[in-house]
């Protein structure tokens, strides 16, 4: 387990209450300062989130923000655990998100760098990579990436994400970017086996909601965990991304505090 090392999850063991837990996330979603954008696209606002609400989940269009709102909402909420890039391609996100969220503790890409066709109809770069192109990629980002930062800081794995998932222990990530494959199907499979890795108070984040393929199975999933999600956010980026939180444990007021004691006092020691 890539884990084993210590605990990498930084959210709060647990709430005394999810509903204002859960308003007080959203809030500070939609009132975040950092925004991408001086100004608000509008062109997205309908987008995705009249089905997402029709399956029964609240859903917001974040019109100032970008992708990275994630690894900075991160920052400003404190996390300083580990996070997952599956799909990684070149050093350029990942970097912009170690950068973003300086006190994470480790970012681990996952990308088989593998020439492989994809499905009918996905054109993505990745599907019509050679081989020989794929390893030099492979070489300069892990050179690149993990060069710039300090040891163990950011570490770039040639595996598939299904063979990823076999590595990591659930409930040990802060957050999961799910940016690989862009088919229903693949999709589907990386959120389902991805989701159980995120900790209680994680997140699930990921790119390309314009892709079909991604717009159905993220509209599935949330459907099928409304209990867990309670709420969606699409940003403005042109391709749009997606992200939501994993249901805390909801406990008494003591253990709440007493948790958020220790979380604490854990993040002032490390
Ligand atoms: C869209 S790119 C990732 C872009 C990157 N996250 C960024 O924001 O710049 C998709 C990447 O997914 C990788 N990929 C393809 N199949 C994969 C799989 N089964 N598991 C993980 N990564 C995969 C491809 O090699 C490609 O580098």
């Amino acid at each position: 387990m890539l884990d084993a090392a210590g605990a990498s999850c930084s959210a709060p063991p647990c709430v005394s209450n999810y509903t204002m837990w859960a308003e007080e996330t959203t809030r500070r979603v939609l009132n975040s300062r950092h925004h991408t954008y001086p100004w608000k696209r509008r062109g997205r606002e309908a987008f995705v989130c009249p089905d997402v609400r029709h399956a029964g989940v609240p859903c917001a269009y974040v019109p100032q923000d970008d992708r990275l709102l994630l690894p900075r909402l991160m920052q400003e909420l404190g996390y300083r655990g580990d996070s997952a890039e599956l799909g990684v391609w070149i050093e350029d996100f990942s970097k912009l998100i170690l950068k973003a969220w300086p006190s994470g503790r480790r970012h681990i890409g996952f990308d088989p760098y593998l020439a492989q066709p994809c499905v009918k109809h996905e054109r993505d770069k990745h599907c019509i990579t050679s081989q020989s192109d794929f390893d030099g990629i492979y070489s300069k980002t892990k050179s690149r990436l993990e060069g710039q930062f300090t040891a163990g800081r950011v570490s770039v794995l040639r595996n598939t994400s299904v063979e990823a998932a076999q590595l990591v222990r659930n409930g040990s990530l802060d957050f999961v970017y799910v940016d690989a494959r862009h088919d229903y199907r693949s999709v589907k499979e990386d959120m389902g086996l991805w989701w159980s890795k995120v900790c209680r108070g994680g997140v699930l984040l990921g790119h390309d909601l314009i892709w079909p393929g991604v717009r159905r199975a993220v509209v599935e999933f949330v459907a099928k965990q409304k209990d867990d999600v309670h709420q969606v956010f699409i940003t403005a980026d042109h391709v749009s991304s997606w992200f939501f939180f994993r249901r805390p444990r909801e406990c008494g007021a003591g253990e709440a505090r007493a948790g958020l004691a220790l979380v604490r006092l854990h993040r002032q020691l490390s």
